[in-house]
């Protein structure tokens, strides 16, 4: 896998933006007989023909394994999405698990029907919205971050069950063999583990239960070491058996609520019997010809993709020279993670306008304000919002031989979650309450500020930047998401844009990545995300610009091309144990 170089993707004369005016004047206009287009172009496609070949992308080879052994049993897309999220949750455990939570997109080719699958955490009965604070009102990171008292109630297992009864075609108990195989035959610790497991043992050493499991002799595994996980196999097989009821009340419950209250938590039988996954509906956007549908709140994903696609729409960004490309990005980067940290949170909590934020005239206005030549400083925009800026997290990406497709973005939050592991059921619990702001105006681990919108609440899902995401058009359609907290959404953004320049999967997942969040004010860049020459320009206009010594997300897509009936798929080169296979 070739890591091209970003300004490669924007070569293209310079227009500057005198002849620009005329067209955002008319974009209004231009955008609506776009959209009403591309729902013409979308629909047109018959429902129920399929590509004949399925593929599957995800963060683990063996989890992408486990989806094509359930396609290979009969199962559809439903069924494989319950196959490779369930192994994921075995094999990758720094990144998901059955005690955290997910967003699965779904499309039905037989009616093109979608939705969204919200198995997102919940806040327990006994939150409170000071519960992170001490006797001086300072936040306490520890206790919001590390052990029981971090974990939302998990949803994954909620989300399971109801994809299998609702979308799939096989029992719950069929799709979750090869994870059941898996946690009772062991697995090896890949690179990723290895690495994560560096930054996150300290927290790890203080549960007994955890370290006993995925720790070697207290010590971070090497890469290749087995770990076996028999109490999660037999957390799966109660699931198996008696669907989510297995988790929720009876046995596994009881370790899960005794294991939390020991250490200090205040889960409790009610509030794991009380969750309730939520069926959304999807954001829906037009751009360049295709729809995209994409994560509703309590994912920020989708409004902020659309509001900078809106804005975007109305400039030639792929005529324009790469400096002053990646301004105008930038600057709808930073207006829109400006209202995510306003107006969006739990929509069963809180008012959201999402009609306001989704719109043409509101994106209008805020193109009206973007200056051509020179960097809007976030600090004179109003509001004030930091975002979370890297949690750990995984997408998978998946198309059926008959044209369903899901996109899944799993999450325990920080890598290996809480890292608190309830004795007995082999699972990590999220540590999810860290995505609600703990106190208006206070940063969190990664420097986020919130304010009201998004402050605990019991029963409360906190506010998410995961955005699976689908891209339909009368030519392809095509699958993408990925973790990286509150990056999810500028990632996702420039695999958009790549695919609308004609690319495909494997050349999305690669793209060197840039990255705004408004606050703090600096673009944040991978290594060969700018030539020297281009940051040169950047900082001109104003900008500040950060190379990153680190990489980020973990992206994994899948396409379809209706036109040729080729199937694609491209996996994530920066973390190995990603697999995208087609078959
Ligand atoms: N925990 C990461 C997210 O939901 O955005």
């Amino acid at each position: 896998m070739v890591h091209r170089k970003m300004h490669v993707f924007f070569t293209g004369e310079y227009e500057g933006l005198s002849g620009m005016s005329e067209v955002i004047m008319k974009s209004s206009f231009r955008l609506t007989v776009i959209g009403l287009l591309a729902i013409f172009l979308a629909s047109s496609v018959t429902a129920g023909e399929g590509p004949g070949r399925a593929a599957i992308a995800s963060a683990h080879y063996l989890a992408t394994e486990a989806g094509h052994e359930i396609l290979e049993k009969g199962g559809n897309a439903f069924d494989a999405a319950i196959a490779v999220s369930a192994a994921l949750a075995v094999v990758e455990p720094t990144s998901s698990g059955l005690g955290g939570g997910a967003f699965w997109l779904l499309h039905r080719a037989s009616d093109n029907f979608e939705v969204m699958v919200d198995g997102r955490e919940r806040a327990p009965a006994a939150s409170h919205k000071d519960m992170y604070l001490d006797a001086n009102g300072q936040v306490n990171r520890d206790l919001a971050v590390n052990g029981p008292l971090a974990g939302g109630v998990p949803g994954e297992v909620a989300g399971l069950e109801h994809l299998a009864r609702n979308y799939g075609r096989l029992p719950l108990a069929a799709s979750l063999q090869p994870a059941i195989r898996l946690a009772r035959n062991g697995f090896p610790v890949d690179k990723k583990f290895h690495s994560l497991m560096g930054y996150r043992i300290d927290a790890i050493k203080r549960w007994p239960a955890a370290a006993r499991v995925l720790l070697a002799d207290g010590e971070v595994p090497p890469v290749g070491y087995v770990i076996k996980l028999p109490d999660l196999a037999w957390v799966l097989e109660q699931v198996a058996e008696r669907g989510a009821r297995g988790f929720y009340s009876g046995p596994v419950a009881e370790r899960l609520v005794k294991g939390v209250r020991d250490a200090g938590g205040i889960w409790t039988m009610d509030d794991l019997a009380a969750y309730r996954i939520k069926e959304r509906e999807p954001i829906r956007t037009q751009y360049r010809g295709y729809e995209l549908v994409t994560a509703p709140p309590p994912s920020s994903g989708g409004i902020a993709i659309a509001e900078i696609l809106n804005i975007l729409e109305a400039y030639p960004i792929n005529r324009l020279g790469s400096v002053q490309r990646t301004h105008l990005i930038v600057e709808a980067m930073r207006r829109a993670y400006r209202d995510r940290g306003i107006y969006l949170g739990d929509p069963d909590f809180v008012e959201i306008p999402v009609a306001m934020l989704t719109s043409q005239f509101y994106a209008d206005g805020l193109r009206a304000s973007i200056m051509p030549e020179r960097a809007t400083p976030s600090s004179m925009l109003p509001g004030n919002e930091q975002i979370q800026e890297g949690t750990d997290t995984t997408h998978f990406s998946i198309i059926d031989a008959e044209g369903n497709m899901v996109a899944a973005t799993l999450t325990v939050n920080l890598p290996f979650g809480s890292a608190f592991m309830p004795p007995g059921t082999g699972l990590l619990i999220n540590n999810e309450m860290d995505d609600f702001s703990a106190k208006p105006g206070e940063p969190n681990a990664y420097g986020l500020i919130g304010f009201t919108a998004n402050e605990i609440q019991p029963f409360k899902r906190p506010l998410s930047s995961m955005s699976p995401t689908f891209m339909i058009g009368k030519d392809k359609r095509a699958v993408i998401g990925t973790p990286g907290g509150a990056r999810i959404i500028t990632m996702v953004l420039l695999g958009i844009l790549d695919f609308m320049q004609g690319h495909q999967p494997d050349s999305w997942v690669a793209l060197p990545r840039f990255h705004h969040q408004y606050v703090p004010d600096v673009i944040s860049a991978e290594q060969d995300a700018f030539s020297a020459e281009e940051i040169a320009g950047l900082k001109a206009m104003g900008h500040e610009v950060k190379v990153r010594d680190r990489t980020w997300g973990n992206m994994h897509g899948v396409m379809w091309n209706l036109e040729t009936g080729e199937v694609t798929a491209g996996s994530d080169p920066r973390w190995p144990s990603g697999r995208a296979i087609v078959r």
